[in-house]
């Protein structure tokens, strides 16, 4: 497989990009939600020191697969078996991942240097955490999760009914081997 996406599939960079975003994004709703859910600051401050650094490498990927896409790869052709409306609906629900998680990276950096909770986890500052609901961020970070959430089923719902369903190689073309 080729390091550039061919018109029939994905390349080996967009496929690496691709599956370790969505299993760091899959890692950050866990520890987000563990840490939303956990009173003791200690651990919750423990899960928060995992969370931050994978949302920044979340931004971080993100960053890197626009810069890909606009300047070294350009993505295949649509396999062009379904209805139109379905290839309509997959360009809007991927340029909305991209818009969310960029927006839950930027609200979750917002809350951790304005809650000053980046100085006491990572910088040695004395405690107690914050309250993360006093400060402005902590809504759309809360609003981004349930809609990243929400894109992420129809997204992965989507890939697995065209890879069990329809049984075509929508889901091949996204892994490491040619379809
Ligand atoms: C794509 C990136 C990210 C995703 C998907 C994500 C996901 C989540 C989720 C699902 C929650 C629980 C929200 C809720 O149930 O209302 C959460 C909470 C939180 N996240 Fe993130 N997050 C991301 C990036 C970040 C970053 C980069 C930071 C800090 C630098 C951060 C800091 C926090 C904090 C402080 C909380 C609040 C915990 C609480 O209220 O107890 N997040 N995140
Ligand atoms: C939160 C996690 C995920 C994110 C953010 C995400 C994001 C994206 C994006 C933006 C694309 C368009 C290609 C690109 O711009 O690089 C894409 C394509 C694709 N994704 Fe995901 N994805 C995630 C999880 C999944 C999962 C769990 C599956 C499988 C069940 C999946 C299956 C696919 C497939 C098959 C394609 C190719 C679609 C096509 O060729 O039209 N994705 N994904």
């Amino acid at each position: 497989m080729t390091t550039r996406s061919s018109r029939s599939a994905y390349g080996s960079v967009a496929v690496g990009i691709h599956w370790l975003s969505a299993l760091l994004i899959v890692g950050l709703f866990a520890s987000g939600t563990l840490a939303e859910n956990t009173v003791d600051p200690a651990t919750k401050a423990m899960i928060l020191t995992a969370h931050a650094p994978m949302g920044i490498g979340v931004l971080l990927l993100t960053l890197f697969r626009l810069v890909w896409w606009w300047r070294f790869d350009t993505k295949p052709a649509p396999l062009g078996e379904g209805p139109a409306w379905q290839e309509s609906l997959a360009k809007v629900v991927h340029v909305l991942l991209y818009v969310v998680t960029l927006g839950m990276a930027a609200s979750g950096i917002g809350l951790f240097v304005l809650s000053g909770a980046g100085q006491i986890i990572f910088g040695g500052a004395p405690g107690p955490l914050p309250d993360f609901e006093l400060f402005p961020p902590r809504v759309p970070h809360g609003i981004g999760a349930k809609l990243l959430l929400g894109l992420f089923i129809v997204h992965a719902g989507a890939g697995l009914y065209h890879h069990f369903i329809k049984r075509d190689t929508t889901l091949k073309r996204m892994w490491f081997t040619r379809a």
